[in-house]
């Protein structure tokens, strides 16, 4: 997978670590060790969506043989025929202007013919599906469909959701766009509360990897009266809270994982009040992660963003050129990093080693805009809106579609 040999860092150790992001076997059984958490960090435009793009594709689970020796074969180019995988069931977040439709099966058959896509679902919240819109520009900006876009479905609560999503299949998920703590949630955060105010520190329960952030002078904030946190307001990112902590109740142990963009919005290194709680229930829960056969994958801009618990859970850590070293890496000099090529990365496996890897541009990628999105500006007029509907109802009823032109093609 690498031929980058620089610095003698090992492209061997590179392409295994890499495999093992990807590559799951089953915790539930006893040679197993279950999901994997990732954490890729580069700065604006070296290829993080582009990896999780790749990622999203690649990843599979072992049905018959062991995990280890698989990806050893692979690495060595041995015979892998006895081995048997399945796809992995992936749960994307979506974002603005993000790369999904490239995964759209005959999107991505076009682009990359040797290598079969996984089938594609797409989610929208009940609430939102009358406002949002899925578009993308041509090359004269002017807004057209989204090629190939799957009929939408829609979920009303992350329970919903994952009771809806399609296993082995991608599963591209726009988060609720006004979100509402689910019962749940709001019951793991006043049991959170309820445990601090009796003087138990999560972080003296059981392990001490991850530090308990500082709030002002050193405390984290007391709260005097109990809240209705079920009518808070609260980042929609937290429905991703929401979502993991379905899917350990009721996804069974299968293999999945989570796909989380830019996710320093949610799992942000500084935050208030129940957002602060939030990212430490979730981080409680990601100590079981690995058990429960979930993956996840989360990517940010450098380490100062992202909260804590999101790099020191991580078990493999992906740095692209623009990441300073820094003493949450076993890289020590940040050159090492920034004077690889574009399309390398040095991948870690915590506390362990590290090698080098590379990977593949994905040609003529579609960005697709939300049009209806929180916080936004509307990008479309009535007109236009109706205009791309009329072509999705077309193409969802069987219709040839007319789109007449390729969207914008961003290359660098
Ligand atoms: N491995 C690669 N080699 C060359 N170009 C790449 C590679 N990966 C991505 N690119 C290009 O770099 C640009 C930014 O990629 P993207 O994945 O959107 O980066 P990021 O998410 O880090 O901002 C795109 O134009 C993409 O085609
Ligand atoms: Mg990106």
């Amino acid at each position: 997978m690498s031929e980058y040999t620089d610095n003698n860092i090992s492209p061997l150790i590179g392409s295994k670590a890499f495999f093992q992001t990807f590559i799951m076997d089953d915790a539930t059984s006893s040679t197993g060790s279950g999901g994997v958490q990732t954490a890729i960090l580069g700065s604006f435009g070296q290829g993080k969506s582009t990896l999780m793009a790749w990622m999203a594709e690649y990843s599979r689970y072992m049905r018959v043989g062991s995990k280890e020796s698989y990806i050893s074969r692979l690495v060595h180019h041995g015979n892998i025929l006895k081995y048997e995988t399945s796809p992995t069931t992936v749960l994307w977040r979506c974002r603005d202007l993000d790369l999904w439709p490239v995964l759209i099966p005959a999107n991505w058959n076009e682009r990359i013919p040797d290598m079969p896509a996984k089938e594609l679902a797409l989610f929208v919240n009940e609430n939102d599906i009358d406002d949002i819109c899925f578009f993308c520009y041509d090359r004269d900006h002017k807004p057209i469909p989204v090629p190939n876009l799957p009929a939408i479905q829609t979920y009303t609560t992350a329970d919903d959701l994952i009771g809806k999503i399609h296993e082995g299949s991608i599963n591209i998920v726009l988060e609720p766009q006004k979100y509402r703590l689910s019962p749940r949630l709001c019951g793991l955060l006043a049991e959170a509360r309820n445990e601090f105010d009796a003087g138990v520190k999560p972080d003296e329960r059981k392990d001490d990897l991850v530090d308990i952030p500082k709030r002002g002078r050193g405390r984290p904030l007391k709260i005097k009266e109990p809240k209705d946190y079920s009518q808070h307001a609260i980042k929609s990112g937290c429905f991703w809270f929401d979502v993991t902590a379905a899917t350990m109740a009721i996804f069974g142990n299968k293999p999945i994982m989570m796909i989380w963009d830019e996710a320093d919005d949610f799992l942000s290194a500084a935050s208030s009040d129940a957002h602060w709680w939030l990212i430490n229930i979730n981080s409680e829960l990601q100590r079981d992660f690995r058990k429960a056969n979930i993956s996840t994958v989360v990517s940010s801009h450098g380490f100062a963003l992202l909260h804590d618990s999101a790099y020191k859970r991580a078990t493999h850590r992906i740095l692209l050129p623009g990441v300073k070293a820094s003493k949450n890496t076993m890289v020590r000099y940040t050159q090492i990093i920034s004077r690889l090529p574009k399309g390398h990365f040095i991948i870690e496996i915590q506390n362990k080693e590290f090698g080098v890897c590379k990977f593949g541009r994905i040609p003529y990628v579609i960005q697709s805009k939300i049009d209806g999105m929180k916080n936004s500006f509307r990008a479309l007029d009535g007109d236009q809106k109706a205009r791309i509907y009329a072509e999705y109802e077309k193409q969802w009823n069987g219709e040839q579609a007319t789109v007449s032109k390729l969207p914008t093609v961003i290359e660098v």
